[in-house]
Protein backbone atom coordinates (compact mmCIF):
# COMPACT_ATOMS: atom_id res chain seq x y z
CA UNK A 1 0.00 0.00 0.00
CA UNK A 2 0.96 3.32 -0.94
CA UNK A 3 2.65 5.72 1.86
CA UNK A 4 1.79 9.00 0.84
CA UNK A 5 -0.78 10.68 -1.39
CA UNK A 6 0.78 13.09 -3.28
CA UNK A 7 -1.77 15.56 -5.72
CA UNK A 8 -0.55 15.32 -9.82
CA UNK A 9 -2.90 17.82 -11.26
CA UNK A 10 -4.79 20.60 -10.21
CA UNK A 11 -7.37 22.44 -12.19
CA UNK A 12 -10.23 25.03 -12.04
CA UNK A 13 -12.65 27.13 -13.58
CA UNK A 14 -14.48 30.23 -12.96
CA UNK A 15 -17.66 31.13 -15.00
CA UNK A 16 -17.41 34.42 -17.33
CA UNK A 17 -19.69 36.78 -16.20
CA UNK A 18 -17.64 39.35 -13.40
CA UNK A 19 -19.89 40.77 -10.65
CA UNK A 20 -18.18 43.82 -9.21
CA UNK A 21 -18.83 45.59 -6.05
CA UNK A 22 -20.05 48.52 -8.06
CA UNK A 23 -22.77 46.22 -9.97
CA UNK A 24 -23.30 45.33 -6.27
CA UNK A 25 -24.16 49.00 -5.16
CA UNK A 26 -26.94 49.06 -7.63
CA UNK A 27 -28.68 46.57 -6.14
CA UNK A 28 -28.51 46.97 -2.51
CA UNK A 29 -27.66 49.46 -0.03
CA UNK A 30 -23.81 49.10 0.02
CA UNK A 31 -20.60 50.77 -1.40
CA UNK A 32 -17.24 49.27 -2.96
CA UNK A 33 -15.43 50.58 0.15
CA UNK A 34 -17.02 49.07 2.77
CA UNK A 35 -17.25 45.38 1.17
CA UNK A 36 -13.45 46.11 0.07
CA UNK A 37 -12.56 46.87 3.85
CA UNK A 38 -14.94 45.06 5.57
CA UNK A 39 -13.89 41.65 3.20
CA UNK A 40 -10.86 42.36 0.83
CA UNK A 41 -14.02 41.39 -2.12
CA UNK A 42 -13.66 43.27 -5.46
CA UNK A 43 -14.89 41.24 -7.52
CA UNK A 44 -16.81 37.65 -8.05
CA UNK A 45 -18.09 35.37 -10.88
CA UNK A 46 -21.55 34.02 -11.71
CA UNK A 47 -23.03 31.31 -13.60
CA UNK A 48 -24.50 31.53 -16.90
CA UNK A 49 -28.41 30.94 -17.03
CA UNK A 50 -28.33 26.93 -17.13
CA UNK A 51 -24.58 26.29 -16.18
CA UNK A 52 -24.69 23.72 -13.60
CA UNK A 53 -22.07 22.93 -10.81
CA UNK A 54 -21.34 19.85 -12.70
CA UNK A 55 -20.58 22.20 -15.51
CA UNK A 56 -17.72 24.17 -13.87
CA UNK A 57 -16.74 21.00 -11.92
CA UNK A 58 -16.04 19.36 -15.34
CA UNK A 59 -14.15 22.00 -16.76
CA UNK A 60 -12.10 22.12 -13.64
CA UNK A 61 -11.56 18.11 -13.30
CA UNK A 62 -10.61 17.87 -16.96
CA UNK A 63 -7.54 20.81 -16.72
CA UNK A 64 -6.82 18.51 -13.27
CA UNK A 65 -6.46 15.39 -15.33
CA UNK A 66 -4.88 16.79 -18.26
CA UNK A 67 -2.12 18.15 -15.99
CA UNK A 68 -1.79 14.62 -13.94
CA UNK A 69 -1.68 12.90 -17.35
CA UNK A 70 -4.61 11.06 -16.72
CA UNK A 71 -7.57 9.96 -18.66
CA UNK A 72 -10.95 9.30 -17.35
CA UNK A 73 -10.88 5.52 -16.97
CA UNK A 74 -8.02 6.13 -14.80
CA UNK A 75 -9.83 6.93 -12.10
CA UNK A 76 -11.70 4.82 -9.53
CA UNK A 77 -13.14 7.07 -7.08
CA UNK A 78 -13.99 10.92 -7.51
CA UNK A 79 -15.38 12.91 -4.46
CA UNK A 80 -17.50 16.08 -5.07
CA UNK A 81 -17.67 18.75 -2.35
CA UNK A 82 -20.29 20.82 -3.04
CA UNK A 83 -23.77 22.22 -1.13
CA UNK A 84 -25.40 23.51 -4.38
CA UNK A 85 -25.40 20.26 -6.14
CA UNK A 86 -27.22 20.16 -9.60
CA UNK A 87 -29.84 18.04 -7.70
CA UNK A 88 -30.61 17.12 -4.46
CA UNK A 89 -30.07 13.25 -6.12
CA UNK A 90 -28.11 12.11 -7.84
CA UNK A 91 -25.06 13.00 -7.01
CA UNK A 92 -23.32 15.75 -8.53
CA UNK A 93 -20.34 13.47 -8.81
CA UNK A 94 -22.06 11.21 -10.56
CA UNK A 95 -23.57 13.55 -13.21
CA UNK A 96 -20.04 14.39 -13.01
CA UNK A 97 -18.91 10.52 -13.91
CA UNK A 98 -20.89 10.68 -16.38
CA UNK A 99 -20.28 13.92 -18.49
CA UNK A 100 -16.23 12.60 -18.34
CA UNK A 101 -17.27 9.05 -19.25
CA UNK A 102 -15.04 7.74 -15.66
CA UNK A 103 -16.60 4.54 -16.09
CA UNK A 104 -15.01 2.88 -13.50
CA UNK A 105 -15.40 5.30 -10.52
CA UNK A 106 -17.02 5.15 -7.88
CA UNK A 107 -19.26 8.74 -7.08
CA UNK A 108 -20.02 10.88 -4.13
CA UNK A 109 -20.91 14.20 -2.57
CA UNK A 110 -19.38 15.50 0.40
CA UNK A 111 -21.71 18.14 2.66
CA UNK A 112 -19.25 20.04 4.63
CA UNK A 113 -19.03 23.70 3.19
CA UNK A 114 -16.32 25.73 3.02
CA UNK A 115 -14.62 23.43 4.85
CA UNK A 116 -15.81 20.60 1.56
CA UNK A 117 -11.81 20.21 0.50
CA UNK A 118 -10.48 19.12 3.57
CA UNK A 119 -12.96 16.94 4.43
CA UNK A 120 -12.33 15.58 0.58
CA UNK A 121 -8.96 15.32 0.87
CA UNK A 122 -8.72 13.61 4.17
CA UNK A 123 -11.20 11.03 2.44
CA UNK A 124 -9.17 11.02 -0.29
CA UNK A 125 -6.04 10.44 1.81
CA UNK A 126 -7.42 7.57 3.45
CA UNK A 127 -9.06 5.56 0.57
CA UNK A 128 -5.10 6.07 -1.48
CA UNK A 129 -3.30 4.90 1.42
CA UNK A 130 -5.43 2.31 2.69
CA UNK A 131 -5.59 0.88 -1.14
CA UNK A 132 -9.26 1.50 -1.93
CA UNK A 133 -8.49 3.17 -4.46
CA UNK A 134 -5.56 4.11 -6.63
CA UNK A 135 -6.39 7.50 -8.39
CA UNK A 136 -9.41 9.97 -7.18
CA UNK A 137 -10.64 12.95 -8.43
CA UNK A 138 -11.41 15.68 -5.70
CA UNK A 139 -13.64 18.61 -6.75
CA UNK A 140 -14.89 21.39 -4.84
CA UNK A 141 -17.35 23.41 -7.24
CA UNK A 142 -20.27 26.12 -6.38
CA UNK A 143 -23.10 27.54 -7.86
CA UNK A 144 -23.48 29.74 -4.46
CA UNK A 145 -25.03 32.96 -6.76
CA UNK A 146 -28.40 30.02 -6.98
CA UNK A 147 -28.54 30.39 -3.11
CA UNK A 148 -27.53 33.97 -2.30
CA UNK A 149 -30.01 36.44 -1.15
CA UNK A 150 -29.65 39.26 -3.64
CA UNK A 151 -31.28 41.66 -1.38
CA UNK A 152 -29.44 40.66 1.65
CA UNK A 153 -26.51 42.88 1.77
CA UNK A 154 -24.90 41.31 4.55
CA UNK A 155 -24.68 37.95 2.93
CA UNK A 156 -24.62 38.94 -1.86
CA UNK A 157 -21.11 40.87 -1.40
CA UNK A 158 -19.39 37.97 -0.18
CA UNK A 159 -20.31 34.66 -2.11
CA UNK A 160 -18.82 33.78 -5.91
CA UNK A 161 -19.15 30.94 -8.09
CA UNK A 162 -16.62 28.67 -9.07
CA UNK A 163 -14.42 25.06 -9.51
CA UNK A 164 -11.47 23.36 -8.64
CA UNK A 165 -10.25 20.06 -8.55
CA UNK A 166 -7.23 17.96 -8.33
CA UNK A 167 -5.92 14.21 -9.14
CA UNK A 168 -4.75 12.39 -6.15
CA UNK A 169 -2.61 9.19 -6.23
CA UNK A 170 -0.53 6.95 -3.97
CA UNK A 171 3.59 7.02 -4.04
CA UNK A 172 6.02 5.49 -1.96
CA UNK A 173 7.86 8.59 -1.93
CA UNK A 174 7.66 10.18 1.62
CA UNK A 175 9.54 13.43 0.33
CA UNK A 176 6.52 14.55 -0.81
CA UNK A 177 2.46 14.93 -0.40
CA UNK A 178 -0.26 14.82 1.98
CA UNK A 179 1.64 15.14 5.51
CA UNK A 180 -1.12 15.50 7.73
CA UNK A 181 -4.99 15.97 7.96
CA UNK A 182 -7.39 16.73 10.33
CA UNK A 183 -10.94 17.87 10.08
CA UNK A 184 -13.30 18.63 13.00
CA UNK A 185 -17.41 19.88 13.91
CA UNK A 186 -19.40 21.12 15.65
CA UNK A 187 -23.05 20.73 14.63
CA UNK A 188 -24.44 22.24 18.03
CA UNK A 189 -23.67 25.97 16.08
CA UNK A 190 -25.87 24.53 12.78
CA UNK A 191 -27.56 27.78 13.20
CA UNK A 192 -25.10 30.02 12.76
CA UNK A 193 -24.48 29.37 8.63
CA UNK A 194 -27.40 27.38 7.00
CA UNK A 195 -29.70 27.78 4.22
CA UNK A 196 -33.27 27.36 5.86
CA UNK A 197 -35.15 27.63 2.84
CA UNK A 198 -33.77 28.61 -0.50
CA UNK A 199 -31.35 31.67 0.48
CA UNK A 200 -28.01 31.10 2.88
CA UNK A 201 -28.59 33.24 6.09
CA UNK A 202 -25.35 33.72 8.58
CA UNK A 203 -24.85 35.21 11.77
CA UNK A 204 -22.51 37.37 10.02
CA UNK A 205 -20.51 38.49 12.90
CA UNK A 206 -20.89 36.06 15.47
CA UNK A 207 -19.48 33.35 12.86
CA UNK A 208 -16.53 35.51 12.03
CA UNK A 209 -15.63 35.98 16.01
CA UNK A 210 -15.69 32.09 15.94
CA UNK A 211 -14.20 31.56 12.62
CA UNK A 212 -11.16 33.75 14.29
CA UNK A 213 -10.45 31.89 17.68
CA UNK A 214 -11.24 28.52 16.18
CA UNK A 215 -8.59 29.04 13.06
CA UNK A 216 -6.01 30.55 15.14
CA UNK A 217 -6.27 27.32 17.39
CA UNK A 218 -5.96 24.82 14.23
CA UNK A 219 -3.02 26.25 12.65
CA UNK A 220 -0.95 26.43 16.17
CA UNK A 221 -2.04 23.07 16.82
CA UNK A 222 -1.43 21.86 13.66
CA UNK A 223 2.33 23.17 13.99
CA UNK A 224 2.55 21.70 17.46
CA UNK A 225 1.12 17.76 16.44
CA UNK A 226 3.66 18.08 13.37
CA UNK A 227 6.71 19.55 15.52
CA UNK A 228 6.92 22.13 13.21
CA UNK A 229 7.60 26.04 13.55
CA UNK A 230 6.12 28.41 11.26
CA UNK A 231 9.34 28.81 9.39
CA UNK A 232 8.78 25.40 8.42
CA UNK A 233 5.54 26.55 5.98
CA UNK A 234 6.21 27.88 2.74
CA UNK A 235 2.89 29.12 2.21
CA UNK A 236 -0.35 29.35 4.02
CA UNK A 237 -3.80 28.40 1.61
CA UNK A 238 -6.92 29.70 3.83
CA UNK A 239 -10.27 28.97 2.83
CA UNK A 240 -11.14 32.16 1.04
CA UNK A 241 -14.03 33.84 3.73
CA UNK A 242 -12.56 36.93 4.57
CA UNK A 243 -9.34 39.02 4.31
CA UNK A 244 -9.60 40.11 8.14
CA UNK A 245 -10.03 36.53 8.73
CA UNK A 246 -6.84 35.12 6.84
CA UNK A 247 -4.41 38.14 8.36
CA UNK A 248 -5.31 37.30 11.99
CA UNK A 249 -4.67 33.61 11.11
CA UNK A 250 -1.31 34.64 9.42
CA UNK A 251 -0.59 37.07 12.29
CA UNK A 252 -1.17 34.19 15.09
CA UNK A 253 1.51 31.99 12.75
CA UNK A 254 3.87 35.22 12.57
CA UNK A 255 4.00 34.48 8.90
CA UNK A 256 3.71 37.65 6.46
CA UNK A 257 1.40 38.33 3.86
CA UNK A 258 3.85 37.33 1.04
CA UNK A 259 3.55 33.58 2.38
CA UNK A 260 -0.14 33.87 2.45
CA UNK A 261 -2.10 32.81 -0.77
CA UNK A 262 -5.13 34.78 -1.51
CA UNK A 263 -7.09 35.38 -3.92
CA UNK A 264 -10.65 36.46 -2.66
CA UNK A 265 -10.41 40.06 -3.84
CA UNK A 266 -10.92 38.42 -7.56
CA UNK A 267 -13.53 35.81 -6.42
CA UNK A 268 -14.74 36.01 -3.12
CA UNK A 269 -16.18 32.96 -1.26
CA UNK A 270 -16.69 30.30 -3.19
CA UNK A 271 -17.07 28.11 -0.26
CA UNK A 272 -16.29 24.34 -0.98
CA UNK A 273 -14.27 25.66 -4.51
CA UNK A 274 -11.51 28.52 -2.69
CA UNK A 275 -9.16 26.17 -1.74
CA UNK A 276 -8.67 24.04 -4.94
CA UNK A 277 -8.94 27.29 -7.17
CA UNK A 278 -6.66 29.02 -5.42
CA UNK A 279 -4.13 26.27 -5.39
CA UNK A 280 -4.85 26.19 -8.92
CA UNK A 281 -3.73 29.30 -9.70
CA UNK A 282 -0.47 29.45 -7.56
CA UNK A 283 0.64 25.81 -8.86
CA UNK A 284 0.06 27.59 -12.75
CA UNK A 285 1.71 30.65 -11.66
CA UNK A 286 4.69 28.88 -11.07
CA UNK A 287 4.39 30.06 -7.18
CA UNK A 288 3.99 27.11 -5.46
CA UNK A 289 7.33 25.07 -6.42
CA UNK A 290 8.47 21.43 -5.42
CA UNK A 291 9.42 21.03 -1.98
CA UNK A 292 7.53 24.00 -0.64
CA UNK A 293 5.41 22.79 2.33
CA UNK A 294 1.67 24.35 2.08
CA UNK A 295 -0.94 24.72 5.56
CA UNK A 296 -4.12 24.41 4.32
CA UNK A 297 -7.27 25.63 6.60
CA UNK A 298 -10.42 25.91 6.46
CA UNK A 299 -13.66 26.87 8.04
CA UNK A 300 -17.22 26.84 7.21
CA UNK A 301 -21.15 26.09 7.94
CA UNK A 302 -21.98 22.97 10.06
CA UNK A 303 -19.82 24.18 11.61
CA UNK A 304 -17.04 22.24 10.32
CA UNK A 305 -13.35 23.29 10.07
CA UNK A 306 -10.02 21.76 9.12
CA UNK A 307 -6.55 21.84 8.24
CA UNK A 308 -3.83 19.94 6.35
CA UNK A 309 -0.03 20.01 5.18
CA UNK A 310 1.26 19.13 2.33
CA UNK A 311 4.66 18.94 0.66
CA UNK A 312 4.58 19.68 -3.12
O1 LIG B 1 -17.14 31.00 4.66
C1 LIG B 1 -17.26 30.49 5.91
C2 LIG B 1 -17.71 31.29 7.00
N1 LIG B 1 -18.05 32.63 6.76
C3 LIG B 1 -17.33 33.58 7.30
O2 LIG B 1 -16.32 33.29 7.89
C4 LIG B 1 -17.83 34.97 7.20
C5 LIG B 1 -17.78 35.60 8.54
N2 LIG B 1 -18.26 36.94 8.65
C6 LIG B 1 -17.75 38.01 7.99
O3 LIG B 1 -16.93 37.89 7.12
C7 LIG B 1 -18.18 39.38 8.48
O4 LIG B 1 -18.90 39.24 9.67
C8 LIG B 1 -19.03 40.16 7.46
C9 LIG B 1 -18.15 40.63 6.31
C10 LIG B 1 -20.17 39.32 6.96
C11 LIG B 1 -19.58 41.41 8.14
O5 LIG B 1 -18.55 42.20 8.69
P1 LIG B 1 -18.64 42.70 10.20
O6 LIG B 1 -17.44 43.51 10.44
O7 LIG B 1 -18.82 41.50 11.07
O8 LIG B 1 -19.91 43.63 10.19
P2 LIG B 1 -21.26 43.52 11.02
O9 LIG B 1 -22.06 42.35 10.57
O10 LIG B 1 -20.97 43.65 12.47
O11 LIG B 1 -21.98 44.82 10.52
C12 LIG B 1 -21.45 46.14 10.77
C13 LIG B 1 -22.36 47.16 10.13
C14 LIG B 1 -23.83 46.98 10.47
O12 LIG B 1 -24.44 48.24 10.61
P3 LIG B 1 -24.68 48.88 12.05
O13 LIG B 1 -25.54 47.90 12.79
O14 LIG B 1 -23.31 49.04 12.66
O15 LIG B 1 -25.34 50.18 11.71
C15 LIG B 1 -24.38 46.30 9.24
O16 LIG B 1 -25.76 46.54 9.06
O17 LIG B 1 -22.26 47.06 8.70
C16 LIG B 1 -23.58 46.95 8.15
N3 LIG B 1 -23.49 46.18 6.93
C17 LIG B 1 -23.21 46.73 5.73
N4 LIG B 1 -23.00 48.01 5.36
C18 LIG B 1 -22.73 48.24 4.06
C19 LIG B 1 -23.62 44.83 6.76
N5 LIG B 1 -23.44 44.51 5.49
C20 LIG B 1 -23.19 45.67 4.82
C21 LIG B 1 -22.92 45.97 3.47
N6 LIG B 1 -22.69 47.25 3.14
N7 LIG B 1 -22.84 45.02 2.50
Amino acid sequence: MPLRTIITGTGSCLPDRVLTNFDLEKMVDTTNQWIVERTGISERRIGADGEATSDIGLKAARAAMEAAGVGPEDIDLIVFATITPDQPMPATACLLQAKLGARRAAAFDISAACSGFIYGLSIADGMIRSGSARRVLLVGAEMLSRVTDWQDRSTCVLFGDGAGAVVLEGTDDTASGVEYVRIHADGTLWDMLHIPENFIRMKGNETFKVAVRTLEALVIDTLRENNLQASDITFLLPHQANERIIRATAERLGLPMERVIMNLEKVGNTSGASIPIALDEAVRSGRIKRGDRILLEAFGAGLTWGAALIKW
